[in-house]
């Protein structure tokens, strides 16, 4: 009342009494309800704050609790406060609980609070607060009991002077940016209940011993806060521990053993640390419902007392190193629903009796050497989720009782020594996303209809037979189906080409038979098939050439026949295999180079036009015809035929040579050259020199050409995309930002774009000239031939320094990319012929991604999940999403 200037109250307070003369209010309530209403205003109005007004009276308004009539409480959660907390608030003499939790203040620790002399309860979380704890705090706000700061900015070191807020029962400091330290002098809050200081980054801190005193602590919660070295002995007098979190920290050392005689203690997280030694063997804490300790060091077994604990719930023991057998006794503990004890070296048989006695909702057991059977009882509570057992020494058939586990979402038992048919309710559960059943012995024939929600089909390596069913149309969510070395046979049935969702498809080392069927459907999301190792014969249908995505494609080893259907050549494959197949003819223009070098082997009569892929020629007849034929007729036959080219030639150059000057004209004007630096050629320039003569490769995705672009005898290489189809104006935009970026980028191992000129369905990429090509021809190429006309670079060859020195260059111009760049640029398609060399055979990464992107237009959304080449998938986005490098 002091703090208000007396004319102003004066005002006020008249024109309450006039708003409500009627009403007899004691002096008290007037002055709590003025400076309420300051408060409101100095709070901004919130809106939420509506009942605040003069025609009732305070107690009765939102937020606000009163004790023998007087304000006591004022409790502003999540009201949309933004303003500073005013000094007003402890004006009101009696407040003893000020919530703001959930608001938007943006502000220091607010020191006004300091004259509230009798505040207990002080909650600011969810704000934003930010600065450090006063570390004054002490003589002030010693009333306090409870003090809530959590999930704010607060930073700095937490104060020592919190230890002589003696009163506190509870202290939430947690989900802050302390970056300091915390002190042990909250050791000395004796009345503390409940502590947490968890996802802080504090610099990597002991837990202090004195830790240790707080013998009303029932709460703990220590997370991802930066800690190291052991769990202190004197956690052994935390008599009143409940629940004890310490996980994703680096603490090491051995389990105290006396926690687990802290007979309340009931939850007790130590997952993700770095602890070391045997669980403690003797336990007394029998209330223990939930134990984690997953990814440590642990070892020995796991302790008999175990079974004892008749309330445990969860019971996570993964990624250690425990040994031994399992105690049976833990498979008749009633309460268990989470069982995970994957990645150990666990051995024996698994609790026979597991799940009969309990509700099991996971049942996790993977990479141990477990042996003998899956128990019996697994989902005898009815709620199990899933069963994860892969990678064990496991036997037997798969419990019939698995098959009528409706909540199943996963059955995950590869690698294992399985047998029998598959409960057929398994197939069928339904909820069931994941169903992984590769290397076991496994027999039986697939079902007619599946899980409506199955995504996942693993059955590989084991004996299933039969035919791929018709009724597979009906897996419609299928998106991954490996069945590779089985015994299936028949037919391919056309309805397995209606599942829109598949991406993979391996059913390579199978009997299947008879030929593919032609119209696919709807394989738009196919990046993988695999049909190799069957009987299949009959044509290669051309509409393979035309699923969007198709990245690798094996067809090896069946009996295939024809020719290669010419639109295969659009695929922008990542591999391919045709080998050991009877396809004839020539093979698409696309794929005769080097990337392709095995992909046809095995085929008798397949030919090719260029000689480094070892297929015979396709314009030299075989000399066997030849020499049946007199070389009279011989003679005859080429004069005649030369003749013919010649006349022919001849008319066809005069007929064209007019429609091409017309057109010509027309196509320079629709060309459009964006160009990154100074360039002393025109796209004339360019054009008319994208002639045979400078022609000096082709690879998986263009042409490539050597330009000569002014008298001084400079070069520049031109990249001439094919194959575009017309690009949207979306993706025309795209493609030009793109581009762009590129064109800014200066590293010494990253080639410069200097141009690119494009139009509707055509692109040419301008690069600077690398005097030595790609690394490609000069590791694989059969003759190096130098394209600079001297013969020099024959002689030369690829010494190691040399090679350690395109190595590191190669890398450097990637590491560039990945972490010069936001968002990071991947190239997807690293490989020797994207490596060019310059004339000191430096390494310049070319074709960042662009070819690519615009052979897959169309399916814009789905490029960054699209993997890159051979093995190779960097970190980060696409280049889609590039935005800019620091240069
Ligand atoms: C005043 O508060 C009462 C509730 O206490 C509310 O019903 C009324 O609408 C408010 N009056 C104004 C003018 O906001
Ligand atoms: C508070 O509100 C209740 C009803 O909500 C009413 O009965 C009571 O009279 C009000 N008290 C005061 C002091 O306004
Ligand atoms: C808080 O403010 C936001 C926008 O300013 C509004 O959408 C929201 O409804 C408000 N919340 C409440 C509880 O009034
Ligand atoms: C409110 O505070 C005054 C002054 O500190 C004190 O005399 C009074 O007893 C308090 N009332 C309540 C209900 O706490
Ligand atoms: C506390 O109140 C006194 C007057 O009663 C005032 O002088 C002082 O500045 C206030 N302190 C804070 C931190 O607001
Ligand atoms: C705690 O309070 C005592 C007594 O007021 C004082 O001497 C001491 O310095 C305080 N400790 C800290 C860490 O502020
Ligand atoms: C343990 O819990 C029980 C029941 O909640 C309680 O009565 C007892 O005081 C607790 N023991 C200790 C040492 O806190
Ligand atoms: C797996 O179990 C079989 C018996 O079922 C046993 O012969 C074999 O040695 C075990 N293999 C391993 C690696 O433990
Ligand atoms: C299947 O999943 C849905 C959604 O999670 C759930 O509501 C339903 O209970 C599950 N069905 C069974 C049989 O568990």
């Amino acid at each position: 009342m002091s703090k208000l200037p007396l004319s102003f109250l004066n005002l006020f307070l008249f024109l309450l009494l006039t708003a409500i003369p009627s009403s007899v209010i004691s002096q008290n309530v007037d002055t709590e309800k003025a400076i309420l209403l300051k408060l409101k205003r100095e709070l901004g109005n919130p809106p939420l704050l509506q009942s605040w007004n003069s025609s009732s009276l305070p107690c009765n308004w939102t937020g606000i609790s009163c004790t023998d009539g007087k304000v006591s409480g004022l409790v502003l959660s999540n009201m949309n406060i933004t303003a500073t907390i005013p000094a007003t608030i402890c004006d009101l003499r009696n407040l003893t609980v000020l919530d703001l939790s959930y608001n938007y203040i943006t502000d220091g620790f607010p020191r006004v609070l300091y004259n509230c002399s009798k505040l207990q309860r002080l909650d600011l979380s969810q704000n934003y607060f930010v600065g450090p704890i006063p570390d004054d705090i002490d003589q002030w706000l010693s009333t306090l009991k409870d003090l809530n700061l959590a999930a704010n900015n607060f930073s700095g070191d937490i104060p020592p002077a919190i230890g002589n807020l003696t009163e506190l029962q509870s202290l939430y400091l947690n989900n802050n940016q302390f970056h300091g330290t915390f002190p042990k002098e909250i050791g000395n809050l004796a009345n503390l209940v409940l502590l947490g200081l968890a996802y802080n980054g504090f610099v990597p801190s002991k837990i202090p011993v004195e830790f240790g005193k707080l013998s009303k602590l029932t709460f703990m919660w220590i997370t991802d806060a930066n800690l190291i070295g052991p769990i202190p002995d004197s956690f052994a007098s935390l008599s009143s521990l409940v629940q004890l979190d310490l996980a994703i920290n680096n603490l090491e050392g051995s389990i105290p053993g006396g926690l687990f005689l802290l007979k309340n203690l009931t939850y007790l997280y130590l997952y993700h640390n770095k602890l070391s030694g045997e669980i403690p063997q003797k336990v007394e804490a029998l209330n223990l419902v939930e134990i984690d300790f997953g990814t440590n060091s642990l070892n020995g077994s796991i302790p008999e007392d175990f079974g004892k604990l008749k309330n445990l719930q969860l019971l996570n023991l993964y990624s250690n190193k425990l040994s031994g057998e399992i105690p049976s006794s833990i498979g008749r503990i009633s309460t268990l629903k989470t069982f995970k004890v994957f990645t150990n070296n666990l051995s024996g048989v698994l609790p026979p009796e597991i799940g009969l006695h309990s509700k099991l909702e996971f049942f996790e057991v993977s990479t141990n050497h477990f042996s003998g059977q899956l128990p019996e009882n697994l989902c005898a509570g009815g709620v199990l989720l899933g069963v994860v057992a892969f990678s064990n020494n496991l036997t037997g058939e798969v419990p019939q009782s698995l098959g009528k586990c409706d909540a199943l979402l996963t059955v995950q038992l590869y690698n294992n020594n399985f047998y029998g048919e598959i409960p057929s309710g398994i197939w069928t559960a339904i909820n069931m996303t994941y169903l992984m059943l590769s290397d076991n012995s496994f027999s039986g024939e697939l079902p007619r209809s599946l899980a409506w929600n199955l995504s996942r089909l693993e059955i590989s390596n084991n004996k299933f037979s039969g035919p791929i069913p018709t009724g597979i149309s009906s897996w419609v969510n299928l998106i991954f189906f490996d069945a590779r070395n089985n015994l299936f046979s028949g037919e391919i049935p056309v309805e397995l080409t209606s599942l829109s969702h598949l991406t993979t498809l391996l059913l390579d080392g199978n009997q299947l038979s008879g030929q593919l069927p032609s119209n696919i459907i709807s394989w738009r999301s196919l990046v993988t098939l695999n049909l190799s190792r069957n009987a299949l014969s009959g044509q290669i249908p051309a509409v393979i050439g035309s699923l969007p995505d198709l990245l690798d494609l094996d067809l090896s080893e069946n009996h295939f026949s024809g020719e290669i259907p010419s639109k295969l050549g659009q695929l922008q494959l990542v591999s391919l295999n045709l080998s050991s197949n009877q396809l004839s003819g020539q093979i698409p223009d696309q794929f005769d180079n080097l990337a392709y070098e095995n992909s046809f082997l095995n085929n008798s009569n397949l030919c090719a036009v260029n000689p480094v892929l070892n297929l015979p020629n396709c314009y030299i007849r075989p000399r066997r015809s030849s020499n049946k034929l007199s070389s009279k007729v011989l003679v005859m036959v080429l004069v005649l035929a030369i003749t013919i080219f010649i006349v022919t030639t001849i008319l066809t150059l005069v007929a064209v040579r007019d429609y091409m000057r017309k057109k010509h004209k027309h196509d320079m004007a629709s060309w459009k050259l964006t160009s990154f630096q100074k360039v002393d050629f025109t796209q004339a320039n360019i054009l008319s020199s994208l002639t045979e003569n400078n022609l000096i490769g082709s690879g998986g995705s263009g042409q490539i050409y050597r330009i000569s672009v002014n008298r001084a005898g400079e070069f520049v290489a031109v990249k001439r995309i094919w194959n575009v189809r017309k690009l949207d104006e979306k993706l025309e935009k795209e493609f030009v930002a793109e581009v762009e970026i590129l064109g800014t980028i200066r590293h010494s191992n990253i080639v410069k774009l200097l141009c690119c000129i494009s139009k509707e369905d055509s692109k040419l990429l301008v690069y600077e000239y690398m005097e030595n090509q790609s690394l490609d021809r000069w590791l694989h190429g059969k003759n190096r031939r130098s394209s600079s006309g001297t013969n020099s670079v024959h002689h030369v060859s690829l010494d190691w320094p040399r090679r350690m020195q395109i190595a590191v260059g190669a890398a450097q111009g990637l590491c560039y990319m990945h972490h010069g760049c936001s968002p990071p640029i991947i190239h997807r398609d690293v490989k020797s012929s994207n490596i060019l060399l310059d004339s000191e055979f430096q390494a310049r990464i070319a074709d960042f991604g662009l070819a690519k992107m615009l052979a897959k237009q169309g399916e814009a959304h789905t490029m960054s999940a699209v993997a890159g080449s051979f093995g190779y998938i960097a970190p980060g986005k696409s280049i889609r999403h590039l935005q800019k490098c620091f240069i």
